[in-house]
């Protein structure tokens, strides 16, 4: 019955070209409607509050409010990773070999992956058990704090409760060395001597850089060309760890040399990165390719927020009624919202779930649901997601993490489930509600979380609207210390909004191979 209802049909074009139409129709997306749960929601246990200070409610700004402490919860780190897949009745569709557009077996992965990963990628296990040393690494930075936002919920007047979960404790100061440490675990456990990966933001390289240094791998990087120029000290952390980097394209790859040949000045992107590293993982027996969000075993580990998260709002009696992460590959999202889904599914709460992403790259939003390549240079097995095309390069944004062309095919599969909701929204607004939330919180937040915190804004305002008391929860995965060119730019009223060009799209979509069912 439950799930019945989560599944919302939708209207579907079927041709290609229908598809690139509704692709870029400028309609917004019907949401499934929000479900309501027997569960004792939040407004019950504020009844006792609202009656006692009926009169002035919301009005003054140091109103005591009902959950007024709850960052001191301490929990224990979880012990397990959480697998959605294991809970859904309709699985998502299997990766295909990139040549014969056939299911590929887990072996096809063999030169890219370490075999326990490989496992972790296509298991229908519910649970994984995490191993202690990589428990003993996570008790660096873990539990994360959940923190309330009460300086911020006062300066917009909302009678909605914000929350964040906020990963920006860890060494890289950011969600991406939960995957990073197991990953590069599992690598060494198998004896692989050298690993590759791309970054975006350089977040995920300094991570897996960071991971390395820890199991004594080998690390080598290949970072987006804008990324490259705008965070030098992105690229020292990586150096301090130990990794080489290079900016993307790169000279040192056929995959890279031949994209500067047709354009010199490109300013790269994931797709182009993740060909480079994919290049040399695939030419070199004793190197390993490592990916910072998109697969499933990226997002098994990022799990760990999500559990954590539970654990945390159980012990202060709280039930959130949004989720709202941003969405570049999809791995803090669905860290975060994966195990709320779980608990959505077995009738314990009802949150929506609001993924975030830039108009300048809005695969969720804008893109088609069809098989893609992962990378540019059609590398990658190829996995049915919403992808803007594996060619589309997307303007240099200072969200550097959210410029990938797909979605990360779990989160796009449970988004064709109408499970969760996305929306799009330009950079100048996450800036400013960027700049709002370290007024109020003090914590400078990456360019990627902005794009939460600024629909998470806009909800507490609808909330201020209409006088709902919603409790939003939303994910504050990283620290914007090494992006302070981007906030310059900003305080200045030099960021410029951008939005994606709709031939480019159209471009890129008409290259996106044709898989025959
Ligand atoms: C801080 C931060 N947030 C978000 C992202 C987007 O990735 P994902 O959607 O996998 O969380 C990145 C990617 O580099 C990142 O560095």
């Amino acid at each position: 019955m439950l799930k019945a209802k989560l599944k919302q049909p939708q209207d579907r074009p079927t041709s290609r070209r229908d598809l690139m139409a509704a692709a870029l129709s400028p309609s917004p997306r019907r949401f499934p409607p929000s479900l309501r749960s027997p569960f004792v929601g939040p407004d019950e246990k504020l009844n006792h509050f609202t009656l006692k200070f009926k009169s002035s409610v919301h009005k003054s700004h140091y109103q005591p409010r009902a959950k007024a402490n709850s960052c001191d919860v301490r929990v224990e780190i979880p012990k397990q990773w959480y697998n959605l897949v294991a809970d859904l009745s309709v699985k998502p569709p299997p990766p295909l070999h990139p040549k014969t557009h056939k299911p590929l077996n887990p072996e096809d992965l063999s030169p890219l992956f370490p075999d326990e990963l490989i496992k972790q990628e296509v298991t229908n296990e519910r649970f994984i058990s995490i191993p202690d040393e990589v428990i003993d690494v996570f008790r660096l930075w873990r539990p994360t704090p959940l923190i309330r936002a009460k300086r911020l919920e006062r300066l917009l007047e909302t009678p909605a409760r914000i929350y964040y979960k906020y990963e920006g404790t860890s060494p890289a100061g950011s969600h991406k060395p939960n995957t990073a440490v197991p990953q590069a675990w599992y690598n060494a456990k198998q004896g692989v001597k050298k690993v590759v990966t791309e970054t975006g933001a350089g977040q995920w390289g300094s991570s897996l850089a960071f991971a390395c240094s820890l199991f004594g791998l080998n690390c080598e990087v290949w970072q987006v060309r804008a990324s490259y120029d705008q965070k030098p000290y992105r690229r020292l952390m990586m150096q301090t760890w130990g990794a080489k980097v290079h900016p993307s394209p790169s000279t040192v790859t056929n995959c890279g040399k031949k994209i500067l040949e047709s354009d010199p000045s490109s300013p790269g992107s994931l797709g182009i990165a993740i060909s480079e590293a994919v290049e040399v993982a695939a030419t070199n027996v004793d190197t390993k390719y490592c990916l910072g969000s998109v697969l499933n075993h990226v997002l098994l580990h990022q799990t760990v927020i999500g559990e954590e998260c539970l654990k945390q709002l159980e012990a202060i009696n709280e039930t959130p009624d949004i989720i709202i992460g941003c969405t570049g590959g999809g791995s803090n999202f669905g860290g975060l919202a994966f195990p709320f889904i779980r608990e959505k599914l077995k009738g314990r709460m009802s949150p929506i779930f609001r993924a975030v992403e830039p108009t300048a790259c809005p695969s969720l939003t804008k893109g088609i649901y069809a098989y893609d390549y992962g990378d540019t240079a059609g590398m990658t097995p190829l996995m049915k997601m919403h992808t803007l095309g594996h060619g589309f390069v997307p303007d240099p944004i200072h969200a550097g993490g959210l410029r990938y062309h797909g979605m990360a095919p779990l989160i796009s599969h449970v988004y064709e489930l109408g499970f969760m909701e996305a929306v799009a929204i330009p950079q100048t607004e996450c800036f400013q509600a960027a700049v709002q939330f370290a007024r109020t919180e003090g914590l400078i937040p990456a360019p990627e979380p902005t794009h939460a915190i600024a629909a998470a804004i806009r909800e507490a305002l609808n909330c201020k609207a209409t006088g709902e008391e919603k409790v939003i929860l939303m994910a504050m995965c990283g620290h914007g210390h090494f992006d302070l060119a981007a906030y310059d730019k900003y305080l200045h009223g030099d960021m410029i909004d951008l939005s994606y060009s709709t031939e480019k799209v159209q471009a890129s979509l008409a290259a996106v191979p044709q898989v025959v069912p």
